[in-house]
């Protein structure tokens, strides 16, 4: 029995109020998340638009950078660093995003990131129609729990209609191989190069292809550089190794053939003692004596290198000391050794790959036997930089260096971006060998089908299947908006080419028209087009399937 005092009578409206919480946070979830959606929505496709943001304003602002339509999005992040870029993931990974829901979209479009590469728009704007076609079924009262198990089966639909859409490709094609990549180099700041870079992706992921082990590609074997100065044009493939720092040495050789190259891990400079101290030297004869100390232990090592007959020394970075210093490098610029020093611990794995090499720990181990021969090591100037570049290694690794190059920092990194774009889409190609058409004609095939299937189920199912085949709509009508065309007019007249049969009919955005886009030559690949709809599936059953937010204290 409750206390004379307490009210044991619940207060009025409290069971209502449980009964609409779970709704009310599935509401404010969706919201979020479709508001992340639509924020990313305008820059879809070749001709998507642009946006500024800033860590607290947004400014929306549209600039055109160059003098084609195409549109950049400029981003300001909260240190006032800018980046212009196109590409879905950075511009997520940039906003400063703080609902949980919507982190949870930018998670989608890194998780896109990282299966395909390519599709990181497109996966968060499916994902954004896809919560629109949830909150609708929930408003007709389906419950959740139905419409995330029917979305699976959706999706697993999905896929197969996309599956029996696909061509399937060999490897030795080169030719399509590079239209996909040119396809995806289409909608980014950089598209006017794609005759350049596409090839470049493509030979890349080629090369550091092992026969037998496709399906493992790792994109690591292919170091991408950067070089500010020149045009995106000079990017350059390099069947060596490349270092961005120039050679050490004042003196020393700046080009070498039939080099013999070392890498160490020692440095070579006065050793230090573990512990900080000072020693006081008072006299003359005393200081005579450390640096011929200093000098007999620096040629000591010196002269080893040069018995062993290395005309090239890679020498790893050193937190601890000078990795070589003044002296040393005044002798081994006198013996004729170019030095390359300050290579970087997380390089080195990449740098023994290409050069089939061990780094070599200690001075006994520098012998003839550990040296890489290679036919040529020179310095070269770029803009007002200079680097390193190693070719005709013997035995070299399967890696290969990329040295892109442009005018300024945010075209640069941008190209950089692009190329990470176009190398996974041949990687994609390579794991999985089957190529679709571009254009939002996938979509709208899947949008048919999917709605036909429909007819044929009965219960909350039929509703799910419907609703989800319009979500799909959301690509060719985002693709037509950025491009200036009429949505309803442009996917209505889609919807009918696709019902007559044309399977490849999509937006043909040069032209304004709808044509056949494999005449187009815009191709993508299927993994893209499969792992998006998979993601983006699971993102939303996950986000209806959450009835509260909790709090914790920390
Ligand atoms: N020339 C073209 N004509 C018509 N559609 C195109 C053309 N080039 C690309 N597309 C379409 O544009 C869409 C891809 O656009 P975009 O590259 O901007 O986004 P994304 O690939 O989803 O994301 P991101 O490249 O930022 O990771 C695809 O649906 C593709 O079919
Ligand atoms: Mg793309």
């Amino acid at each position: 029995m409750a206390p004379k005092g307490v009210v044991s009578k619940k207060p009025q409206g409290q069971a209502y109020k449980d009964k609409s919480k779970p709704a009310d946070v599935r509401a404010s979830n969706i919201n979020a998340a479709k508001a992340v959606s639509d924020a990313i929505r305008t820059s879809l496709g070749p001709r998507g638009m642009d946006k500024m943001v800033s860590n607290t304003i947004i400014y929306i602002q549209n600039l055109c950078v160059t003098k084609r339509e195409s549109f950049l999005r400029q981003i300001q992040s909260g240190n006032g660093e800018v980046t212009i870029t196109n590409d879905g993931a950075t511009i997520l990974k940039q906003m400063n995003v703080l609902h949980p829901a919507a982190k949870m979209l930018v998670e989608l479009s890194r998780a896109q990131d990282v299966e395909a590469g390519d599709g990181t728009t497109s996966v968060v704007v499916v994902a954004g129609a896809l919560l629109d076609a949830a909150e609708r079924l929930l408003h007709i009262g389906i419950h959740p729990t139905a419409i995330s198990d029917s979305f699976q089966r959706c999706s697993t639909k999905a896929v197969q209609i996309l599956t029996e859409m696909s061509r399937p490709i060999e490897l030795s094609d080169r030719e399509i191989l590079i239209k996909s990549a040119s396809t995806s180099l289409n909608s980014k700041v950089v598209s006017q190069q794609s005759s350049t870079l596409a090839p470049l992706a493509v030979d890349a992921v080629l090369k550091v292809t092992e026969a037998g082990q496709e399906d493992r590609v790792d994109l690591k074997n292919i170091k991408v550089i950067r070089s500010l100065g020149g045009t995106i044009e000079d990017t350059e493939l390099v069947d060596g190794l490349v270092f961005t720092q120039r050679s050490a040495g004042t003196n020393g050789p700046k080009r070498l053939e039939k080099a013999k190259i070392g890498l160490i891990q020692f440095c070579i400079s006065p050793p230090k003692t573990d512990m900080d101290h000072s020693v006081v030297v008072s006299d003359y004869a005393a200081m005579d004596r450390v640096l011929k100390e200093e000098r007999a232990y620096i040629l000591n090592i010196v002269k080893q290198i040069k018995k062993a007959g290395c005309n090239v020394l890679l020498v790893q970075k050193s937190i601890l000391r000078d990795a070589v210093s003044d002296l040393a490098l005044h002798f081994l610029d006198k013996i004729k050794v170019m030095v390359i020093k300050d290579v970087e611990r997380e390089d080195i794995e990449f740098v023994c790959k290409s050069l089939s090499c061990r780094p070599i720990a200690s001075l006994d181990h520098f012998v003839a036997e550990s040296l890489v021969n290679a036919d040529l090591v020179e310095e070269v100037a770029s803009g007002s930089n200079k680097f390193v570049k190693i070719t005709g290694i013997q035995n070299q690794g399967q890696t290969v260096s990329i040295v892109v190059r442009g005018s300024n920092k945010l075209v640069l990194e941008e190209a950089d971006r692009s190329i990470h774009d176009a190398l996974c889409v041949v990687r994609c190609l390579v794991k999985n060998r089957a190529l679709i058409a571009g254009g939002g004609a996938p979509e709208i095939e899947m949008a048919l089908q999917l709605a036909a299937h429909s007819n044929t189920l009965d219960g909350v199912d039929a509703y799910c299947f419907r609703a989800f085949a319009e979500a799909m709509e959301v690509i060719p009508s985002t693709l037509a908006e950025n491009a200036g065309l009429n949505p309803i007019a442009t996917v209505t007249e889609l919807r009918n080419r696709h019902a007559q049969g044309e399977k490849n009919a999509g937006i043909n955005v040069r032209k304004g028209a709808i044509t056949d886009i494999l005449a187009e030559n815009v191709v993508q690949p299927l993994l893209v087009s499969t792992s998006a709809i998979t993601l983006a599936t699971e993102t939303i059953r996950s986000i209806l399937k959450i009835d509260d937010i909790v709090n914790t204290v920390t």
